[in-house]
């Protein structure tokens, strides 16, 4: 019987490559970058990270945590940042005390630019520290939305790099705020300038994001009367008010819209009642509705649905319509968004679009990371919608049509009128010409 000799080679491998001390490890080479001139492709490969402008930034921003209320550091971090590749730079205080700020960018002096690139600088919590693997990068902010500020800073440093913008066209502005009440976006309301065009970077994966759903934020409260369960005429049960209140509302058909398709709900959370002998005083829902369809109708809807029931509706700060969006960009693939923005925040008659790296279905998890590569990409990406915003050259017309066409009596579906070239190749694939579309629960 031969035995292959192979195996054993690899059981004994570990031990002598532990009992042999090479002569070289890669932080004796990296330390040796240090003193001697080699070659920048050495480096990079040995440094990938530290190397790349891009890279090193987006580490940067991750490594300084920014959960929503203690954007602080980072903030001051990435002011500093850009007053060092000579943007003139204005922070807006947000919060009473002045420790959270907004970051408002530009070239020069002149502030009221054609087009701003935002994104926000807090992420939720907890911090997950900076992690590579291969081509991935892990940790808080990775993706949602740290790899959105990194690469609009490089797009935009490279465009005036390569005299392609000057000043009065391009500010960048970094909020605060924006996964918990928008406050740091609302603030900027006060800054001045009213744009032409605001690109908002939130992980889209590198697609134009075509709308995103709207939200209604409320509490369902149902007041009883307690008293002993055997004697159950002499209480009000709050608990089975609320249980048909939010039966009525499982069942209501709330409005939906051709664009974002149907309005989804959310009972988050119940409490109510203080024992199993006891008729229950007071009960409790919190409630989230992703609205698709016209606002006013959704509340409307909401109401109806419990007006015979002894239950208060609460709504909770957070309430807007869905958010149409423009995506008249040529060579972008399109996407539907279902999760909440800063983009109702900031009002103005500007041009919006959504684009940026990363998939919301990682934002917020344990796991959130962000392909290198789509950094990479989402440079390109916000270079391409920055210049067509001040130059256009390549629009698609961005007004989806709700026109029904009767021809042979076949009704087109309404996303098969849009007409970007990507959508336009699903719809040969796809002959029922229904264009496929990602639709993402995530993130307020
Ligand atoms: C810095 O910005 C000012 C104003 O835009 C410009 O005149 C100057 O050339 C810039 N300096 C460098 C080093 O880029
Ligand atoms: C600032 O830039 C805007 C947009 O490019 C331009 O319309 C405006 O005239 C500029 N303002 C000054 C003072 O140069």
């Amino acid at each position: 019987m031969k035995v292959s000799s192979t195996p054993l080679a690899f059981l004994l491998f570990p031990l002598a490559s532990s009992a042999f001390k090479l002569p070289f490890t890669l932080e004796t080479i990296k330390t040796r970058f240090e003193s001697i001139e080699l070659p920048q492709f050495i480096k990079k490969y040995a440094d990938p990270i530290s190397t790349s402008p891009l890279l090193s930034l987006h580490k940067s921003l991750i490594d300084i945590p920014s959960i929503t209320g203690n954007e602080r550091e980072v903030g001051q971090w990435l002011s500093n940042y850009l007053i060092s590749k000579n943007f003139t730079v204005e922070t807006q205080s947000v919060s009473e005390d002045g420790e959270r700020f907004n970051i408002f960018a530009y070239i020069g002096q002149n502030r009221t630019t054609h087009t701003l690139v935002t994104s926000h600088i807090d992420t939720v919590p907890p911090y997950i520290p900076y992690r590579v693997s291969s081509g991935s990068i892990y940790g808080r902010g990775s993706n949602d939305a740290k790899s959105s500020v990194a690469a609009q800073i490089i797009a935009v440093e490279e465009l005036i790099a390569s005299s392609t913008i000057h000043e009065g066209d391009v500010s960048l502005l970094f909020v605060v705020g924006e996964e918990t009440t928008g406050d740091g976006m609302k603030a900027a309301n006060e800054l001045g300038p009213a744009w032409k065009t605001v690109i908002f970077g939130e992980p889209t994966e590198n697609k134009l994001a075509v709308g995103h759903k709207g939200i209604i934020m409320f509490d369902i409260i149902a007041e009883g009367r307690a008293s002993h369960s055997g004697y159950p005429e002499l209480g009000v049960n709050a608990n089975s008010h609320l249980i048909r209140a939010l039966y009525n509302l499982e069942n209501a058909k709330l409005p939906s819209s051709n664009l974002l398709g149907e309005s989804t709900m959310n009972v988050g959370k119940i409490e109510g009642g203080v024992a199993a002998n006891v008729i229950s005083p007071h009960a409790i829902a919190s409630v989230l509705v992703r609205v698709a369809g016209d606002l006013d109708e959704t509340l409307a809807v909401i109401q109806k649905s419990v007006q015979n029931l002894p239950v208060e509706i609460k709504l909770l700060g957070v309430t807007y319509g869905p958010q149409v969006l423009d995506y008249d960009v040529e060579g972008f693939q399109s996407i539907v968004c279902s999760y909440g923005t800063d983009v109702p925040n900031l009002h103005g008659e500007h041009k919006k679009y959504l684009y940026g790296p990363g998939s919301i279905l990682t934002a917020h998890s344990d796991n959130e990371y962000v392909l290198k590569s789509d950094l990479f990409e989402a440079v390109a990406g916000y270079k391409k919608l920055i210049k067509e915003s001040l130059w256009p050259t390549k629009r698609v017309p961005s007004i989806i049509e709700k026109t029904v066409l009767v021809e042979e009596e076949v009704v087109i579906p309404v996303e098969a009128v849009s007409s970007s070239a990507s959508i336009k190749e699903t719809e040969a694939a796809k002959p029922e010409g229904v264009e496929p579309k990602t639709s993402v629960d995530g993130e307020l």
